[in-house]
């Protein structure tokens, strides 16, 4: 009862939020559509379901969805007096598509779209109408195919400006092995239109078009481009690199695109991270130049070959990606690109607090009460810091596939939920799936991860309350010094200038997310030329002192070197029969191995990371990557009184200027106190 109260309480509240978000947004924008009618869903007409033999038209009088039947890619969308969003100049199949990337095991990878073969209607009423186009792999159909089944739904209701939309991807029992390597999909939209892109407050601006990119410089890789001849003079000498756009699952709620003529704006909103891939803090691509804008549910993007989805003997799975919406808002020929981005954000916050939907037709999609809630309190338990247990301030929660500590960040078949705890340690992960889940959780300020012992299982309508949860993070004696802050970033360190010849000035703040420019790699080379980074303990500062990134060094003629960095550091008393430890966390890693050597750089190394690390995080300006941790063993007798040296060489290849680790922290500790 009480349940049924609060949702009708909330369903109220999100009417009238959404009716005075739309009210402010009427008043202002004045849009052809909107001024003919009155504020009040009723005062919209129904949805218009119109099915023809090659395509599928939905008309709620604000947009025009236009589908191929029974393909299911969306190929229109008509809007204040634009008739397509999406670029017309495409083929149809290449305007509004998921696709993945995928192979057999052993054999290369292909890239699929993901066409329908079947349509059907789902729901078709005044207020919603949800339609469904199937493609299915069969054993006689030609081996192009992916061995999976693809829902691919599409939702339009009743005076909702835009559409919805959901994949529900499914390997039946005993079908053939596959690999999968990405999950998408994309919109092209229509580039005589749209010029302005909006990844958050701090990344938008008019942005080079396609035509420009091609007639532009590739510098390292093939996607980061300088533009020599772009048609908007301002954006010449500027680099372009869609991985300068990318953010992590937790930030990627709204983005998109906005024409100045009419003033029109295209978002991509992402209500729930529940179906992306890997966690909270994995990273992928947004919009980019085209104008192209995703919603990448799955990919292995600053993560390697850590993060992939393999299907063997005949293994069952089933996962909704979605549902999204794409939203589109206009305004009057006085205002500008702001007010957009800002009713965009708005509408996001709406379409958050609706989550989970109500309006969706799929028995894999659970409605709220058919979901559960998990709480509790964590505290952190580290005697070296403090002698009483402390509370976990902003932890990060969240319930994943049973596994091992810290296997979110590798989980990709299943769903995730995650929060932050407040001040307080305390949490409560709500709208939870039915299923069983690890409980794992990491805490800003602390090094490694927690996993509460038993699995949790979720079931419709539950509530479960878990006090008292103890996390004891990596630790053997007393910190006897730090470098770096332990939240899984590099961000911390000193991040260079970019080369000024190289910028990408789509970011409003310089200082912010720096290391999303380009070419920050070679600075290296530029600050150590010949002899590699020392930090000296007590003396320097990480901020300034620290590159963010050990990398190889440049010597010229398209040749790299490893680089071997060197912690000094003083140390007044010994125990020479003690056992000090190296704890080190790192952000990212790329073909790596990092060799430690104590006192003697022409020492065997002492110890070693062992070859580790695919995520490429230093290319894709990521700033992180897969977070790793390791601790070392110091005997004392390789200590002395006075200055010590640690060698950490990367050691394995050097063939590109990517390769190398970004350091999360590093700590030395005491031998173990007696007690
Ligand atoms: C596909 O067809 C072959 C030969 O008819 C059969 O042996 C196999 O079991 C079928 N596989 C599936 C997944 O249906
Ligand atoms: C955290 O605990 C303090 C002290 O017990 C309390 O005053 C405060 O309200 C709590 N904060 C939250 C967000 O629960
Ligand atoms: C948790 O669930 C997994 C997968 O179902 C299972 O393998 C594991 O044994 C369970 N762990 C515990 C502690 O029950
Ligand atoms: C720039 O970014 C930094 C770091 O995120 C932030 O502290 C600062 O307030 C930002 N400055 C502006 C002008 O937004
Ligand atoms: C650069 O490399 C090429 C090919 O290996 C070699 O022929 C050339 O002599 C090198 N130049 C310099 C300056 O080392």
């Amino acid at each position: 009862m009480e349940e049924k109260g609060f949702r009708r309480w909330r369903g109220l509240l999100h009417g009238l939020l959404t009716a005075a978000v739309r009210l402010l947004f009427l008043l202002s924008a004045c849009s052809v559509v909107a001024s003919a009618r009155e504020v009040g869903a009723n005062a919209y007409p129904g949805v218009q379901l119109l099915v023809h033999n090659d395509q599928v038209v939905m008309d709620n009088g604000i947009v025009e969805v236009t589908f191929s039947n029974p393909g299911g890619d969306v190929t229109g969308i008509k809007f204040n007096g634009i008739d397509n969003l999406l670029e017309p100049r495409n083929r149809e199949t290449n305007r509004g598509y998921w696709d993945i990337v995928w192979n057999r095991p052993g054999e290369p990878s292909t890239y699929m779209r993901i066409e329908g073969t079947t349509f059907k209607v789902v729901a078709n009423t005044d207020d919603v109408v949800e339609v469904s186009f199937v493609g299915r792999w069969s054993n006689s159909s030609d081996s192009h195919l992916a061995p999976l089944i693809v829902d691919k739904r599409f939702v339009v209701r009743r005076g909702s400006s835009g559409l919805y939309g959901y994949a529900i991807f499914e390997h039946p029992k005993g079908w053939p092995d596959l690999d999968v390597g990405e999950a998408r999909i994309v919109f092209k939209l229509n580039g005589q239109k749209f010029h302005y892109m909006a990844i958050s407050d701090e990344r938008q601006r008019v942005m080079p078009t396609a035509e420009d990119r091609a007639s532009g410089r590739v510098l390292d890789y093939k996607e980061a481009v300088l533009l020599t001849d772009p048609s908007n003079s301002e954006l010449e000498g500027q680099v372009d690199d869609k991985y300068q756009y990318s953010c992590e699952n937790q930030d990627n709620k709204v983005h998109g695109w906005i024409s100045s003529d009419p003033l029109v704006g295209f978002w991509m909103i992402t209500p729930s991270h529940e179906s992306h891939t890997a966690g909270p803090v994995k990273q992928d691509l947004t919009s980019h130049v085209g104008p192209t804008t995703l919603n990448v549910f799955y990919s292995n993007h600053y993560a390697g070959r850590d993060v992939y989805m393999s299907f063997r003997n005949g293994e069952a799975w089933k996962k909704v990606y979605g549902p999204f919406m794409v939203y589109v808002n206009s305004g009057s020929p006085e205002e500008d690109e702001s007010k957009l981005w800002v009713d965009a954000k708005g509408q996001m916050l709406t379409e958050t607090i609706s989550w989970p939907y109500d309006f969706i037709h799929s028995e894999d999609y659970p409605s709220a009460a058919e979901r559960g809630t998990v709480g509790g309190q964590l505290s952190v338990r580290d005697r070296y810091v403090k002698n009483s247990d402390m509370l976990a301030d902003s932890a990060y929660v969240g319930l994943a596939a049973p596994g091992e500590v810290g296997s979110w960040q590798t989980n990709t078949k299943g769903y995730q939920f995650w929060t932050q705890a407040d001040n307080n340690g305390s949490f409560e992960i709500r709208n939870v799936r039915p299923g069983v889940y690890g409980l794992y959780a990491w805490v800003p300020g602390f090094i490694g991860d927690y996993r509460y012992h038993m699995n949790i299982t979720v079931k419709p309508g539950s509530d479960m309350e878990l006090s008292a949860l103890v996390f004891s993070p990596p630790r053997s004696g007393p910190t006897l010094w730090e470098i770096g802050i332990p939240d899984r970033t590099a961000a911390e360190f000193y991040v260079p200038r970019p080369y000024p010849g190289l910028m990408n000035k789509v970011f409003k703040n310089d200082t912010g997310e720096r290391f999303r420019q380009y070419g920050l790699w070679e600075r290296y080379t530029d600050l150590y030329p010949k002899d590699d980074l020392v930090y000296t303990v007590g003396i320097d500062n990480y901020r300034r002192d620290w590159f963010f990134a050990h990398v190889t060094r440049n010597i010229g003629n398209s040749t790299y070197v490893p680089t071997t960095w060197r912690i000094d550091f003083n140390l007044q008393n010994v125990d020479f029969r003690g056992i000090y430890r190296l704890q080190m966390a790192v952000a990212s890693a790329t073909q790596s191995r990092i060799s430690i050597r104590i006192n003697d750089p022409n020492e065997q190394p002492h110890s070693s990371t062992g070859r580790f690390g695919y995520d490429n995080a230093i290319a894709r300006h990521g700033i992180h990557g897969l977070y790793w941790r390791f601790g070392f063993d110091v005997p004392g007798s390789r200590l002395h009184r006075g200055t010590n040296s640690i060698y950490l060489a990367q050691s394995r290849t050097a063939r590109t200027p990517f390769e190398g680790v970004m350091y999360d922290y590093i700590r030395f500790e005491g031998p173990p106190r007696t007690h």
